[in-house]
């Protein structure tokens, strides 16, 4: 379990002072992916950095299974702090050493025997699926096995939180897939508390459990993922659900966005909305995926004015919200 309290960071002081991060909070038990997402400078990496302790926060609190990490001094802070892993974008490897080196290299620093520390790191390589490629060097190794070498090392000291920034930026749709359902497996098996940071909202549906939206330093946003897909007024719910392009409505028509507002919203709606109102209902567009064995999703459709308000009634009782579009802004659907 990690939680974040108030936590603030200030670059500088007087007149040079920059708040980068805003009383930031949020806690995410064991066993949970929370991610957070925001838009490049809105603080992701420096929160990033705070919760591990790279950065000492102005003021707030970083506490790990009930300790106060921010509260204590630099050597018992330096022991505490393996209880973190963190994976970075491209892993951050050293260039020199090997794939089991760089493995090996948070152990190194404990003391610990070089025979533990060769069946450690053989374990490690083994889980994340990289036994045969010990021996390489990063340049060596693609892009996604250095981020499973950078799980393996974060995983070295049997950490209770995996921090990741970015970690799946640069890699391929095949890669990134890989390495999420491996980040499932070991939190699964190890119980980990997992803090993902992204700015990739696809990545976000397919592994998170909950999500806070950073907007310039502040957590303006957070929930569960299936119930901000669902929330037709979440702005993150909206920037998380799946979007497809939708063509033209024929002229005469208008066009309503229709979102998903329920868990139970049946499979032929459309259907049963067409027979009850026994008008032609157009499909513009539409995407839907499943999360968590939740459907979600959103359409555009076209109807014709006078039956709009009908459309509306017929749409509320199925779990389906439904508004005009703006058809200015129609790139938003
Ligand atoms: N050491 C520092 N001193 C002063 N300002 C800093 C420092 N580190 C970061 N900042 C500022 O903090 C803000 C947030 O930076 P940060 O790297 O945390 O953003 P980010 O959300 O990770 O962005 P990106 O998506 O581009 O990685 C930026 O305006 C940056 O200039
Ligand atoms: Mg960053």
């Amino acid at each position: 379990m990690i939680e974040i309290s108030n936590l603030t960071k200030v670059f500088g002081s007087g007149d040079a002072a920059t708040t980068v991060l805003d009383d930031v909070d949020f806690a995410v038990p064991a066993g949970e992916i929370f991610a957070v997402v925001g838009p490049s400078g809105a603080g992701k990496s420096t929160l990033a950095q705070c919760i591990n302790l790279l950065e000492r926060p102005t003021s707030g609190e970083v506490i790990v299974n009930g300790e106060s990490l921010t509260r204590l001094d630099a050597a018992a802070l330096r022991r505490a702090r393996r209880r973190i892993g963190t994976v970075f974008q491209s892993a951050n490897l050293l260039s020199r050493r090997t794939a089991a080196e760089n493995v090996a290299l948070p152990l190194d620093y404990l003391g610990v025997t070089k025979a533990q520390t060769r069946a450690r790191v053989a374990e490690l390589l083994d889980r994340v699926g990289l036994a045969d490629q010990a021996s390489k060097y990063p340049h060596q190794l693609s892009g996604g096995q250095r981020q499973r070498v950078g799980i393996a090392r974060a995983l070295a000291l049997r950490p209770s939180v995996l921090l990741s920034d970015e970690a799946t930026s640069g890699l391929d749709p095949r890669a990134t897939d890989s390495f999420l359902s491996l980040l499932r497996e070991v939190r699964d098996e190890l119980d980990l508390a997992v803090v993902f940071i992204t700015h990739e909202m696809d990545t976000i549906v397919k592994i998170a459990d909950r999500v806070g939206r950073l907007d310039r330093g502040r957590i303006a946003e957070q929930g569960s993922v299936v119930d901000l897909l669902l929330d037709p007024g979440s702005e993150l719910g909206a920037a998380l659900r799946p979007s497809g392009s939708s063509s033209a409505a024929p002229v005469g028509l208008e066009q309503l966005l229709v979102t998903h507002n329920s868990v139970a919203v049946p499979a032929d709606w459309l259907s049963r909305i067409t027979g009850q109102l026994g008008t032609p209902i157009s499909v513009l567009g539409g995407n839907v995926q499943d999360v968590d064995g939740v459907s979600v999703g959103q359409w555009t459709i076209a109807i014709a004015p006078d039956r709009v308000h009908d459309f509306t009634s017929a749409a509320t009782p199925l779990g389906l919200y439904a508004r005009p579009v703006d058809t200015d802004t129609t790139v938003a659907a």
